[in-house]
């Protein structure tokens, strides 16, 4: 049983499949274009939202470093991830690497995974595209009813319409094709960045050094009895738990790393780039740079304009300008938010149907969900099917608590590709590699633990609803993608004429 479980689909297949005609992507994107779909999807909710919930309960004006260690964590998984993207270029990022590498059963629990990831990450970035268009609404005048609007703080039932109809204009959108997305998704990336760095350059002149007085906050004690709530960590070592302090520096980075999720969305791209052999690693690490920056200078800036206990958990790029007396900036900067969230949504949402679509096409989930679109090429079925629940999802459920579940997921993705690159090396030695992580095994043992590090500093409940999400994976597998795995019928079938009797079978 254990081989069937960890059997490996060979590289060349993974390849060979997404070349019959019935199943295949078209090939369209550069390195370019990597970058701008990677800044596309990395800058959203994560530095417009996050950074002031986290500066205020969590670090303070630390939340700079905060970022700082998220970064390096993704940084370490970026340079495993581009060898395995620029190895096995396929739809289905570290579900096909771990598929080439694991095995099937890994490879399952790193798709189901990303499943969450993705979805609930549209989801998130959904709900605060939501806030900001309200803010706007608000300023015009226009104020929609609270029943109608975000989840988060809300009182009594509720559907966050504005949520759910972005997730259903952009499903549509999706299914006519990746290109049309792409060249939205550039515009969009401009004022998204043109935005961000209007924070950062007029935001510049408007610190106050008073307001960096604690730079570090010293650690607080928060209410016992609330266990669920606090760190892994914190529980499992018997610590009192608490906020701020150099150990709310690491909370925060748990947190504040949903700002970074989508350079792994990139690789999921592979198959649809021209030269994935050079361009992927180009793509990922290139954009994981220029955000890294752009978050540490945003976070120095916002939390220098005003004192980190005043800070919007909202909008606090945008209520920043408000508060040093410049609502100009403040409407243009949230304007820019609400168009910059779109794209983030857009790609998160391509990412996650790209990710069905490879697990489907490997017969671990309804085959009935990887016919191409004969017109628009584009996987039509699982974007819709997906579509539609995460608009229901974006709909009923509030932001933060979803944001951790997604980190989770993801960093747990993190560890299983950082360990399959080792397992490749040794198991595949020679298959070409356009980029190779250095120091091999040094640098992907040193991403397992860093992100290992991240997701203890997860709260408890996070972990018991990722372990719920991933228990109900299990049920599916053994009860429909394990006997309806391709890869399984293929080996049983050579497997047969193996051992049928000689002159007994037909070659194929
Ligand atoms: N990194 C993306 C964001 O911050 C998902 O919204």
């Amino acid at each position: 049983m254990s081989s069937t479980l960890f059997r490996t689909k060979k590289v060349e297949q993974s390849i060979l499949d997404t070349e019959e005609p019935e199943h295949a992507l078209k090939k369209s994107l550069s390195a370019l274009d990597l970058t701008v779909f990677g800044v596309g999807v990395i800058i959203g909710t994560g530095i417009f939202v996050l950074t002031g919930t986290v500066a205020k309960n969590n670090a303070g004006p630390a939340v700079a470093l905060a970022f700082v260690v998220a970064g390096v964590v993704c940084a370490l998984a970026a340079l495993c991830y581009a060898e395995f993207a620029s190895t096995v270029p396929v739809a289905g990022s570290a579900y096909t690497f771990s598929y080439a590498s694991l095995g099937e059963l890994p490879a399952w629990i790193i798709g189901w995974d990303l499943v969450l990831e993705f979805a609930l990450g549209t989801a998130v970035v959904a709900v605060g595209w939501s806030g900001y268009i309200a803010s706007l609404l608000d300023n015009a005048g226009w104020h929609l009813p609270a029943a109608l609007g975000v989840r988060d703080g809300a009182d009594g039932f509720g559907f966050d319409i504005l949520a759910a109809a972005l997730v259903l204009v952009l499903t549509g959108i999706l299914v006519l094709g990746t290109k049309l997305s792409a060249r939205v998704t550039s515009v969009v990336v401009a004022i998204k960045v043109t935005v961000v760095l209007t924070v950062i350059v007029a935001g510049a002149f408007f610190i106050k050094g008073d307001n960096y007085d604690p730079f570090v906050p010293k650690a607080q004690e928060v209410p016992a009895g609330d266990s669920l709530d606090s760190p892994l960590i914190q529980l499992m070592f018997g610590w009192a738990p608490s906020n701020f302090g150099v150990m709310g520096i690491f909370t925060a980075a748990s947190v504040v790393f949903f700002a970074f999720i989508g350079f792994d969305v990139v690789a999921t791209a592979a198959e649809e780039t021209k030269n994935p052999q050079r361009d992927m690693p180009r793509g990922i690490l290139g954009s994981l740079l220029i955000c890294t920056t752009l978050y540490v200078a945003v976070s120095i800036v916002v939390t220098g304009m005003q004192h980190y206990t005043d800070l919007s958990i909202t909008a606090p790029l945008a209520d920043a300008f408000k508060a040093t007396g410049h609502p100009w900036f403040a409407g243009f900067i949230s304007f820019g938010a609400a168009v910059g969230l779109t794209t983030v949504c857009m790609i998160l949402l391509l990412g996650q149907t790209r990710v069905f679509f490879a697990m489907s096409r490997d017969g671990l989930l309804p085959r009935f969900f990887s016919q191409v679109h004969p017109r628009f090429k584009t996987p039509h079925r699982p974007t819709i099917l997906l579509g539609v629940i995460i608009a229901i999802v974006a709909g009923f459920t509030p932001l933060s608590e979803l944001a951790e579940l997604v980190n989770i997921g993801t960093l747990f993705a993190f560890v299983v590709v950082a360990i399959g690159v080792i397992i490749l090396r040794k198991a595949r030695p020679d298959l070409p590699r356009a980029f190779r992580t250095p120091w091999v095994p040094f640098i992907p043992i040193l991403s397992v633990a860093a992100s290992l590090w991240l997701m203890l500093n997860l709260p408890t409940e996070t972990w018991l609803r990722f372990a719920g999400w991933m228990v109900l994976g299990f049920v599916v597998y053994f009860l429909y993608g394990r006997s309806h795995s391709r890869l399984g019928r293929q080996q049983e079938a050579a497997a047969g004429q193996a051992t049928r009797p000689p002159g007994g079978g037909t070659e194929q």
